[in-house]
């Protein structure tokens, strides 16, 4: 397997342990790869409030755009109970594939992650078709 996509798929793992979940119970970690070959990672942090709560695709994009970098090439997912590994295949809420649209392109590679042997692959047109993005109002 290629390196960097181990590393992506060992980071969203791996960040999973720094998920703080103390309502669902439910950890999720995430893995950003900038185009610049930097990594974003990302874990779920919740709220009492429930809301407030941000998903860990989104910590990572938001870790990354606060830093200056706005260009992507992949997200490595990964979630399941806490305390144990995924079980299944965790795909991104609709609230992250909006911000994915935000700043990346159709192929941008969307990793779904079960363990570090199993995970597959799609792209954000294939999990966000039709999509609405910055092109619908800036262009
Ligand atoms: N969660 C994520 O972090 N990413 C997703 O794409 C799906 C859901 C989190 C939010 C919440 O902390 C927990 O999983 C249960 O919904």
């Amino acid at each position: 397997m290629d390196t960097q996509l181990k590393e992506l798929i060992n980071k969203a793992l791996s960040m999973r342990n720094m998920s703080y979940t103390p309502y669902s119970h439910f950890n999720v970690g995430a893995a950003l790869l900038a185009k610049n070959g930097t990594i974003y990672t990302g874990c779920n942090i919740e709220n009492a409030s429930f809301t407030p709560t941000n998903c860990a695709e989104r910590t990572a994009f938001f870790k990354a755009v606060s830093e200056g970098v706005k260009e992507f090439s992949a997200i490595a997912i990964a979630g399941g109970p806490a305390g144990s590994d995924p079980v299944d295949y965790c795909p991104p809420c609709g609230v992250c594939r909006q911000v994915m649209s935000e700043f990346c392109e159709d192929d941008f590679k969307v990793i779904l992650v079960k363990s570090e042997t199993e995970y597959k692959e799609s792209t954000l047109t294939e999990v966000l078709p039709f999509r609405f993005g910055p092109k619908d109002l800036l262009d």
